[in-house]
């Protein structure tokens, strides 16, 4: 039985928290991550760069024998994620790309990804949904487009991250990052203060995939009121009900055998440099190779 190869993409590290929890969801399922620490970070880059790199990048998943790629990014799919689908995808003979902002904000939402006409009310449509995102993110304004799709009442209020990425790309203290985080929160909650007297976020969306490494940090510094949503689950979630209808994107489960997941880690950058600093991210050992 030939093992079919699930891509996940990601400017750098962040991909990491999305690939985590769809080994430890399927692990008879082998995965291909690469990380194109060379470019990163995206948040900051044009429109026209962001696409070009993304493309890039699901091409040499492609190139290494994957069928069907994840983007495990915000950025990458909130910016370049509808251009692939409609100009490039369909040249690829059957092969697909997947992005996370749609299944994120169905889940966060509570509107199931099987629910294509939303019907009201659904428990968070009066939320205030608090977004933590990279600029390129906030900027797309496709988060806000697809909550407001779902849940017409929900106030979205986000706030642009640029310092995060850079941080934990280069493997910055713990001190750093919660100073950066705290400041963040606190522009976000002066806007949702901004729009009316002690409004707080009844939940704040992780955004970056990047976040998730520090979500107790978030989780310090919001309001303790604010549930803090996990995008990785989200995402697994929504592959599974996606290879569950297309099944020809997966290897077969072998009931009884051994698994014959994982993930092989590939890096557009230097891989010793790259595994120090995800091994420290992840608090696992984590070895990469170079795509040269
Ligand atoms: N992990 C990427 C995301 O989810 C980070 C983008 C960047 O490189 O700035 O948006």
């Amino acid at each position: 039985m030939t093992a079919t190869r699930i891509g996940v993409f990601d400017s750098g590290h962040g991909g990491l928290t999305i690939v985590r929890a769809l080994a430890a969801r399927f692990p008879q399922q082998p995965f291909i991550y690469l990380g194109d620490h060379a470019n990163a970070p995206y948040g900051e880059r044009s429109h026209a760069e962001i696409v070009a790199l993304t493309q890039a990048g699901c091409a040499r998943l492609f190139a290494l024998g994957c069928q069907l790629v994840l983007l495990g990014c915000n950025t990458a799919t909130a910016v370049a994620g509808r251009t692939l689908q409609q100009t490039w995808v369909p040249t690829l003979g059957g092969r697909k790309i997947l992005g996370i902002v749609a299944p994120t904000v169905e889940a966060a939402t509570q509107t199931p990804w099987s629910q294509t006409v939303p019907t009201f009310p659904q428990a968070y449509n009066r939320d205030v949904i608090g977004l933590f995102a990279t600029s390129a993110t906030v900027e797309s304004g496709v988060y806000a487009e697809e909550i407001a799709k779902r849940c017409p009442s929900v106030r979205m209020v986000a706030q642009g991250c640029p310092a995060l990425v850079p941080l934990l790309e280069r493997g910055a203290s713990a001190t750093e990052l919660h100073v950066a985080v705290h400041g963040y929160v606190q522009q976000l909650l002066a806007k949702c203060a901004a729009l009316e007297a002690n409004l707080v976020p009844n939940l704040a969306i992780l955004g970056c995939t990047h976040y998730p490494l520090i979500k107790p940090l978030f989780m310090q510094a919001l309001p303790p009121s604010v549930r803090v949503f996990d995008q990785p689950q989200a995402v697994a979630d929504a592959l599974d009900d996606y290879l569950t209808r297309h099944p020809e994107f997966a290897t077969p489960h072998q009931s009884g055998g051994p698994a014959g997941g994982g993930v092989r880690y590939y890096t557009t950058g230097e891989a010793a440099q790259v595994q120090r600093i995800a091994s420290l991210l992840l608090k696992q050992a984590i070895e990469f190779y170079s795509l040269t």
